[in-house]
Formats: C-alpha cells, structure tokens, sequence
C-alpha cells in the first residue's frame, strides 16, 4: 500500500517536471505501456485470491486513472504553451507592402487587350465577332475577292503559298482577314453586321512589319447601308479606341479590288515630343482601308447588288496598338520576353468594357 502511494508521488512529479511531448511519452510507456509499472501491478490482480483483489483492486485501478488523467493533462498544458510560445514568436508586420500575387504576375499580350477593346467598342454598335481559317484557299483570299487571275494586286500581298497538291491546288496563308467576308456573306442572310479580328501572314520583316500579324475586318450588309454611316461608325470607334472625346479623319481615293469606291483612312494627330495625340496636331497618320463591297463581291457570294449593299474596312491590330501604347517596334510584340510583356502587358482581370473604361 505504501509502495503504491511512492509510486504515485514519484510518477506525477515526473510527469509535472516533464518539459516536453518526449518525456512525458517516456512516462507514459514506462508507467502505462505494456512493461510499464502500473501495467505489472495490474497483471497481478489475477493472481490474488478475490478477498485481496477486493482491497487492492480499486487501489490500482485508482493509481491508473490519476496517472493517465495526469498524463493527459499535462499534454495539454505542454500543447497550449507551445502555441502561446508561437504566437509569441511569430509577428506579422502588417505594415509591410503586399508581395505580388500571382494573379498580378501574368499579364495579357497587348494584341489581346486591343482585341478584347475593338471588341467592346463594336459590340456596343450591334456588331457579332465571325472568324475563318489561317490557311485560306485562293478562292476564298483572292478570287471571290475579285482580285483577276494575273492581278497585279495579288503580288503586292508576299504570299506565303504551300506546296501544291496534286490536282495543283495551292493552299496559302491568308494575307488578309477579307476572305472571312466571303465567307460570311455564304453564310449568313443579310442584314449582316460582323467584325472579324485574327492573325495573317505576308512574306515581310523590318520595324514595323512581321510575317504574321493581326488584322480586324469590319463588314455591313443590308438594302441601304451607305459611306455616311461607314464614317460615322469609324470615327465613333476611332474615338471610344484612343479614348478622346473628338478626332478628325481624312478619308482619301484609294484602290483595293474588292471595293468601289474604295478609301483610306487617316487620323489627325500631334507627333511633336516624340509622342503621339490623337484628336489635334498638324500631322495624319493612315489607319485603314475600306469601300462599298464591289457588286462583283456581292455576287461571287450570290447576293444581287441591285438588292443588296454594304462597306467594309480593314485595319492593323498591331498598328493602332503600338499607337495607342507607345510600342515603337512590332517585332518584340512576339518574341516572348517576359520582360517586354511586364512592361507592356495588361492586368487579367481588368477586362475593356466601355463603361468600366478601355485601357485603365
Ligand atoms: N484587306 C486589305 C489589306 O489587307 C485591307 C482592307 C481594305 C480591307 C479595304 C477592307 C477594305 O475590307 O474594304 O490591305
């Protein structure tokens, strides 16, 4: 009896001086465990006779249930000292400046930005987004188009043909983002109102050409469309794109086979200080192409031009993007230089829309 009180004292001053986890499962195992001191005692309940076990069973079961409840308390109070210990000791300076996230590491491509703005500024006017193919047959980028067999025109395109096939048929990269009117005008009863931004390719490389590059097609078909709204709608976008509540535009005689008239367009702007405003200045800067669709058009998609009109234009993505920005070289715009595109790129979820603003 007295052997069970000494073991007792001995086992909680232990576990009260335990300073840590390790020890006090030291403890535990040599007290608790298998071999442990109050496991031997407990063996030895069936080997009394019941009078003893009556008297020194309770004992024992006692001296077991003080020391695990002393156990577990301990382990307690060894766990809150540990986290108060860590709150101590970790600080948080919630003064510091935020790390950048990673939502704010990725940047969208300038070219993507202008798209997803032209995009807003003619959803806004009515107009659909149609695309076609990269790889264009001459029909689709230069017949329908009424460029004749032999045309002079088509050579000023640097044509990237394929191989021929063997029935001779010679598949090209499209030159132009035109051949999606075609296509359109198959395909879709008039009144067609579309835009068709996407990627062409001429055989060209300096400052401001590159062999692929970006071009938005704009498209209006119906009984009465005329050059009046033509320049209404481009002057309207040219203002909601640079972003300046007036400009001027110079609209001069031009040629392009698949319109008549056709025109081109420039944009009044200040070039003065090696940057450029739209909207004033003594300077014009050319900015696209466009006309009323020639009938010859009109009637390669099987429309009757006595029924039917409409314009069309032809824009640089690149171009006004390196304008509206500030780029003065196109050829990095692919080229993959994180660095570039840190600089130039535009946050992901600062999506254009036109009335949350385009560009900030
Ligand atoms: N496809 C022409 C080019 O790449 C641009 C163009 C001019 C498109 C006039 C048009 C247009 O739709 O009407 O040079």
């Amino acid at each position: 009896m007295a052997d069970f009180k000494k073991l007792e004292a001995e086992l909680l001053a232990a576990i009260t001086a335990a300073e840590d986890d390790t020890r006090l499962e030291t403890i535990r195992v040599a007290a608790l465990g298998k071999k442990g001191s109050i496991s031997e005692l407990l063996k030895t309940l069936g080997t009394m006779t019941p009078e003893e076990r009556k008297q020194e069973g309770p004992m024992i079961n006692g001296l077991r249930d003080r020391v695990s409840e002393a156990i577990t308390q301990k382990r307690d109070t060894l766990k809150r000292a540990a986290t108060a210990e860590r709150l101590v000791a970790d600080k948080v300076d919630v003064t510091l400046p935020l790390r950048a996230s990673a939502l704010l590491r990725g940047h969208i491509h300038p070219v993507s930005q202008v798209i997803d703005e032209i995009t807003a500024i003619f959803a806004d006017m009515g107009f659909s987004i149609a695309e076609g193919p990269d790889i264009e047959t001459d029909f689709y980028n230069f017949t329908a188009l009424n460029f004749p067999a032999g045309h002079p025109a088509r050579e000023m395109h640097d044509t990237f043909f394929f191989n021929p096939k063997p029935d001779g048929e010679r598949k090209l990269l499209r030159t132009h983002t035109s051949p999606v009117q075609i296509r359109t005008m198959e395909s879709v009863k008039p009144p067609i109102r579309v835009i068709t931004p996407g990627r062409t390719y001429r055989c060209d490389s300096d400052q401001t050409h590159t062999p692929m590059f970006h071009q938005v097609e704009g498209l209006v078909i119906d009984k009465t469309s005329h050059l009046g709204h033509l320049k209404w709608i481009l002057e309207e976008f040219c203002k909601a794109f640079f972003e300046v509540p007036s400009v001027k535009m110079r609209f001069r005689p031009s040629f392009f086979p698949f319109t008549e008239p056709s025109l081109e367009v420039d944009i009044q702007c200040d070039r003065r200080g090696g940057e450029i405003r739209f909207g004033e200045g003594n300077d014009w800067l050319e900015i696209l192409g466009c006309g009323m669709v020639h009938p010859n058009v009109l009637r390669n998609c099987k429309l009757d031009p006595n029924e039917y009109q409409g314009f069309a234009w032809g824009m640089g993505i690149d171009r006004i993007a390196m304008l509206k920005y500030g780029m003065p070289d196109l050829r990095p715009f692919f080229e993959a230089d994180v660095r570039w595109l840190e600089h130039y790129g535009f946050r992901p979820l600062d999506f254009p829309t036109l009335a949350g603003g385009l560009s900030e």
